[in-house]
């Protein structure tokens, strides 16, 4: 049996997954960092591999970009696989002065303007969108001891890649500050667009769930790094990714 969206068999799948969106970056770590692979899945150019990792078995599944997407492939993951322990790895735009180009970013929590959390709790409450805690501790200890510097904190995960969040007259500028001026205030971090579902399924199903970034472009500071240049500051990422995802 397989599943709408991903042609793997049940046990295909390892409880372990990393996450990315970019489905021919999920085809580069898994040549580069697993032994063993396999492809499982290539519907709609969606690909996703198995292989092992320090002989762990860890899958490498890519989700496409935006949350309706992402959704798609981890409920499927969740319910249909297994999968028990799922980290994100994906880029991010940095909001806050003090967020490089380059650097790693966890997502301790994640706010969203999506309507995912509003209408799982029929709008009564604005549900607290968080990391697994211990796979939080367990990715700021291993990045400590790969000596790749990080950062953790709250990111605004949007449904909208193009918005209006930086403009003075934009729909959403409040107290004489743009919408963005006042996230930062509130020390959002950086944006992207798939850590709220990822946490909220999470939540849902009770397993464990991780976001981790690399900042590929500052939307205040107008920074953007190149695509040869986001290939190789990715490695960071995944080995903190991976050396998370397979502990016990
Ligand atoms: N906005 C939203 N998502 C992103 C960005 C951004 O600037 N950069 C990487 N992912």
């Amino acid at each position: 049996m397989s599943s709408p969206h991903n042609s793997a068999e049940i046990g295909d799948i390892a409880e372990r997954v990393l996450l990315p969106g970019d489905p021919v970056r999920a085809k580069v770590i898994a040549k580069n960092f697993l032994d063993e692979v396999k492809q499982y899945t290539e519907i709609r150019n969606i690909y996703g591999f198995t292989g092992k990792y320090k002989g762990v078995p860890v899958s490498i599944q890519s989700t496409g970009m935006g949350i309706p997407s992402f959704s798609i492939y981890v409920h499927e993951l969740i319910h249909v696989y297994g999968a028990k322990k799922l980290i994100r790895i994906g880029t991010c735009g940095g909001m806050h002065k003090d967020l490089n180009l380059r650097e790693v970013l966890i997502a301790q929590g994640a706010s969203t303007d999506s309507s995912i959390v509003e209408r799982t709790f029929g709008g009564a409450i604005n549900f607290s969108l968080l990391a697994d805690f211990d796979l939080l501790s367990k990715s700021v200890i291993n990045a400590r001891n790969l000596n790749i510097p990080v950062k953790v904190g709250n990111v605004l995960c949007t449904d909208r890649f193009y918005n209006d969040y930086n403009d003075a007259n934009g729909t959403y500028s409040s107290g004489g500050l743009t919408l963005n001026q006042k996230m930062i205030q509130h020390g959002i971090l950086a944006v992207e667009m798939e850590s709220a579902a990822l946490y909220l399924l999470a939540a849902a199903a009770q397993v464990q769930a991780l976001a981790i970034f690399t900042v590929s472009d500052h939307v205040i500071k107008k920074e953007y790094t190149t695509a040869e240049e986001r290939e190789t500051d990715f490695n960071d990422m995944v080995k903190v990714a991976l050396e998370t995802v397979i502990q016990k």
